[in-house]
């Protein structure tokens, strides 16, 4: 029986990226719908149940994209309630990963601890330029680690709005701070063992002449891979690489873990039909493909 996999998208293309790594994990069929909202879910969750008898639908699988991690997130919501106005056995495994937020947040948070070598209880990290999916989700996967975590925006309100929203949704509390120059940069960095820089493609969000002065700073973590680094002097192969006694991890290296987590994260799809892929089982994903 064919593997069929429903991409639900609230944008108005379907991510190219997703459906390349969709075949490549094994889903024969993949069948985009975009311009979706959560309260279109429930149908297409119908329609993925009652088409195949209960026995046959680990073969049909959802993945929810897009740009939005918390819309993604909504859509996951409402596939959750459609699934339990029913039976138990009318099921499809689910996967949210808008803009790789999860797989790229939960490779990179490996890679941080085990920078730390595995202990990250206590230690202070700041996320910078936080406020995107990726940086959003390593700071909820930081703060369950154990770690007091600060995350940075150039908008006090926006670095607020979406610190309340973690709480609301994992119960993580993350410090917000409003990040905007060198002045505000070097004070949120002065007294933190980890940095991750989560900013756009080509911004540079951290410079050596900061990061140098402070030699508390164990581990700086970049995932743009684009030039100029996010951070100054990370390479983006760097690979826990020892940088002036620092530890750097660079985006291909969280890059390359990210893909073997989405790759394992679409075949899990298709081993039965009831597994909801939230943060935590992506996690546990990423955790075992390291
Ligand atoms: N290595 C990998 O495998 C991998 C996989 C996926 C994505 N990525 C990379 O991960 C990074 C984060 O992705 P994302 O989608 O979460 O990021 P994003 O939403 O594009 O950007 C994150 C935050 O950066 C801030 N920002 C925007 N323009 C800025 C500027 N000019 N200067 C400073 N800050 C700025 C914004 O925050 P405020 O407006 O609140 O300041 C924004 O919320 C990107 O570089 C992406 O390419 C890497």
């Amino acid at each position: 029986m064919k593997k069929i996999l429903a991409y639900l998208s609230p944008e108005k293309y379907a991510s190219l990226f997703d459906l390349i790594v969709g075949h490549d994990a094994g889903a024969d069929v993949i069948v985009p719908y975009c311009n979706i909202t959560p309260e279109d879910v429930r149908d297409m969750v119908h329609s993925c149940i009652f088409t195949r008898h209960p026995d046959d639908l680990k073969n049909t699988a959802i993945f929810i994209g897009g740009h939005d991690v918390n819309l993604g997130e909504q859509m996951l919501d409402k596939a959750v309630e459609a699934f339990n106005e029913l039976p138990d056995f009318f099921r499809v495994s689910v996967a949210v990963d808008p803009d790789g937020a999860y797989t790229t947040a939960c490779g990179c948070a490996v890679k941080v601890k085990k920078a730390m070598e595995g202990n990250l209880q206590g230690k202070k990290a700041v996320i910078l330029a936080g406020t995107g999916p990726v940086g959003q989700r390593v700071a909820v996967l930081l703060t369950k680690e154990g770690c007091d975590v600060t995350l940075t925006s150039r908008k006090k309100g926006r670095a607020e709005q979406i610190c309340a929203l973690m709480k609301e949704k994992y119960g993580a509390d993350v410090k917000p701070m409003e990040v905007a120059d060198d002045a505000s940069t070097e004070k949120v960095v002065s007294d933190k063992d980890i940095v991750i820089a989560t900013g756009p493609e080509g911004i540079q969000v951290l410079s050596k002449s900061i990061w140098s002065k402070f030699p508390q700073l164990k581990v700086l973590a970049d995932v743009n891979a684009v030039p100029p680094a996010g951070i100054e002097g990370v390479g983006i192969q760097d690979d826990c690489k020892e940088l002036e006694g620092r530890v750097a991890i660079g985006a291909l290296a969280i890059g390359s873990l990210k893909m073997k987590v989405h790759l394992k994260l679409v075949e899990k799809l298709f081993e039965d039909n009831k597994t909801i892929f939230d943060l935590e089982e992506v996690y546990a994903i990423a955790n075992e493909m390291a």
